[in-house]
């Protein structure tokens, strides 16, 4: 309807100037032409004797259709348009021009003076009808009022279409999404219509299976992290009825069975400390950064790892250049020290685990071990929140699957990245990449 009513004012405000400027065309071209004849007429006045030249003056008014009063000395000596006329406001001594009513018809009219050696003696008027002139200009404007009336009547169809093609897909998307307002994920919405609504549908359709996406991850996560905890928890339950149920007798018994318990405490707690620093993690979108030598938080690390290589007796080289870089200390800490302690749970006694500091376009630190490696079939998910290669191994190593994701998640936190390569029998190497 806006549209449409722009239009409206739009042919409106042409067709009122095209007649205004029609007759102000008209009245200009005729005051040029009676201006000459007027001119012109004068040599045919005789003002001595108050006489006039009639045939070529009848010549002149056939040239500029009009009719003729001329008044010399105050004596009207040539009229033939026989009306009327205002004559005290013709009869002046510098051109009039003026438009006239006279019984119904519209008159243009111009009044020229005569003079006799720079004395005013008397007056030639031309006497226009403007009724032939108007009705060219009728005609035209009812010619213009046509095509305005095409010209609405497409705009009103186009606005029709506007709003059916764009005002109403859009509303049916709105409508949509508003539907299904209860649930976070929707359906797919397809909507016809021009291309910048489809790639509208797709953008959306794109971000609603983001929104799956991430929802499944969710649930998938709240899934297995109470099987993770119920495990343990179901093990401790039996542990503690075998022991009301008279294991309490036995002292061996009893002590293997308490050390069992303490041990399933350790996982749960081992767990429940997984997942708070995942959700710590998470949760800080911004990273406090800070420069520092990446060697020497990786050595940092190795000693703070030391005491668990020395009872595998596994020596850890680290070797590379020191290159500063921006971190978030703990972060990385954490991430390292994840990654080398699975080195050095996962390798052998007696063996060795070697990390390599590089540097080009980026950070590369490798972390090498000569362990039993990963199968390849279980490549792909060691970095899956609780995914472990073999669970009873686990259960031995105490690990909860959490340390690879968390490790993970900290390095595209710091906008990097970790491959890794593996073999079984040979041994696993992790590579972090990380922007210099
Ligand atoms: N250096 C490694 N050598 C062999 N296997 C490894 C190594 N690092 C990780 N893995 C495998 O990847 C799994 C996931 O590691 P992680 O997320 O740290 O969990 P976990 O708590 O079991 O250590 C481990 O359970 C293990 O099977
Ligand atoms: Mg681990």
């Amino acid at each position: 309807m806006s549209y449409f009513s722009i239009i409206f004012l739009l042919v409106l405000l042409i067709n009122v100037s095209i007649y205004y400027i029609l007759q102000k065309f008209y009245i200009d071209s005729k005051k040029n032409d009676v201006l000459f004849a007027a001119k012109t007429s004068l040599d045919y006045i005789d003002v001595y004797n108050n006489k006039v030249d009639l045939e070529k003056l009848k010549e002149i008014q056939r040239d500029v259709y009009s009719k003729i009063v001329i008044v010399l000395n105050g004596k009207v000596v040539y009229d033939d348009f026989n009306k009327i006329l205002p004559l005290s406001d013709l009869f002046k001594k510098e051109i009039v021009t003026k438009q006239l009513n006279i019984y119904g018809e519209k008159y243009y009219i111009l009044s020229y003076p005569i003079m006799l050696y720079n004395n005013h003696i008397g007056n030639i008027v031309f006497i226009n009808s403007m009724k032939w002139a108007l009705q060219r200009i009728k005609y035209i404007e009812s010619q213009i009022i046509v095509i305005s009336t095409i010209v609405l009547v497409l705009a009103f169809l186009y606005s029709l279409y506007i709003s059916k093609s764009i005002t109403r897909p859009l509303d049916k998307f709105v409508f949509e999404i508003e539907k299904s307002k209860d649930n976070l994920v929707l359906d797919e919405i397809n909507i016809d219509g021009y291309k910048e609504i489809k790639r509208l549908c797709e953008a959306f359709n794109n971000m609603n299976k983001r929104i799956i996406e991430l929802d499944k991850k969710r649930r998938q996560f709240v899934a297995d992290a109470s099987h993770e905890l119920k495990s343990p928890l179901a093990g401790i339950k039996v542990l503690v009825e075998s022991l009301q149920q008279g294991a309490m007798e036995d002292k061996n018994i009893r002590d293997e069975f308490l050390n069992s318990i303490n041990n399933e405490i350790d996982r749960l707690s081992n767990l429940v400390n997984g997942l708070l620093e995942l959700a710590q993690i998470e949760n800080s979108d911004e990273l406090r950064m800070s420069s520092l030598d990446i060697k020497e938080l990786i050595k940092d690390v190795v000693k703070s790892l030391n005491p668990i290589a020395k009872n595998k007796n596994i020596t850890i080289n680290v070797e590379g250049e020191g290159i500063i870089t921006y971190v978030n200390r703990d972060n990385m800490f954490r991430a390292i020290y994840n990654i080398i302690e699975n080195a050095i749970k996962y390798s052998f006694e007696d063996s060795k685990i070697d990390i390599l500091i590089e540097k080009d376009e980026q950070i590369k630190i490798t972390i090498k071990d000569y362990g039993m490696g990963i199968p390849e079939c279980d490549l792909p998910y060691i970095f899956d929140r609780f995914y472990r290669v073999d669970k009873t191994r686990a259960r031995k190593t105490g690990g909860a699957g959490l340390g690879l994701s968390i490790a993970k998640h900290i390095i595209k936190l710091h906008k990097g990245d970790i491959e890794v390569k593996s073999k079984v029998g040979e041994g696993t190497a992790f590579i972090i990449k990380l922007p210099i």
